[in-house]
């Protein structure tokens, strides 16, 4: 599967998560998760999106580990930001490295992201 449709795929999955999460906040009224909610939506379904677009708009960007690594660090570092901002929000102060070490995680796709398109400038 290319790049471009693994990076769409899984911004849909979250979207789906993510817009599923604000469904039952408003059904219970219960605005806690909104940051979490927040994340998923952005982070997630857009973020994810528009990378696997640029991999759809230029395919060459796509080649090599660097796109692959891009891919895994979004997703694996939104993966461990969603559940720990959860339980930062619930009162757990353990979950705070974790907390920390994801949101270095999204930085550093979209640092990559930012390296990739940089040696792509002239495409
Ligand atoms: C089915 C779709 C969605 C539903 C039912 C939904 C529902 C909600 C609810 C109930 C809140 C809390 C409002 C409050 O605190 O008073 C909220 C906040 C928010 N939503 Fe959504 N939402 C949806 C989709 C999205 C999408 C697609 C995005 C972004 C791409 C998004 C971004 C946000 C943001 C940024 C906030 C504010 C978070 C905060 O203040 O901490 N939402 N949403």
């Amino acid at each position: 599967m290319s790049l471009s449709m693994r990076f769409l795929l899984t911004a849909a999955l979250w979207g789906i998560i993510g817009m599923l999460l604000g469904i039952i906040m408003g059904a219970k009224q219960d605005f806690s998760m909104s940051p979490v909610h927040a994340h998923i939506n952005l982070l997630g379904w857009v973020s994810l999106a528009i990378y696997g677009i640029v991999y759809r708009l230029y395919p060459v960007m796509a080649e090599g580990r660097l796109a692959g690594s891009q891919f895994y660090l979004a997703n694996l570092g939104l993966l461990i930001m969603a559940p720990s901002l959860a339980m930062v929000l619930k009162g757990s102060k353990s979950a705070l490295p974790a907390l920390v070490i994801s949101e270095f995680m999204v930085f550093g796709a979209l640092l990559l992201f930012l390296l990739i398109l940089w040696k792509h400038r002239n495409v």
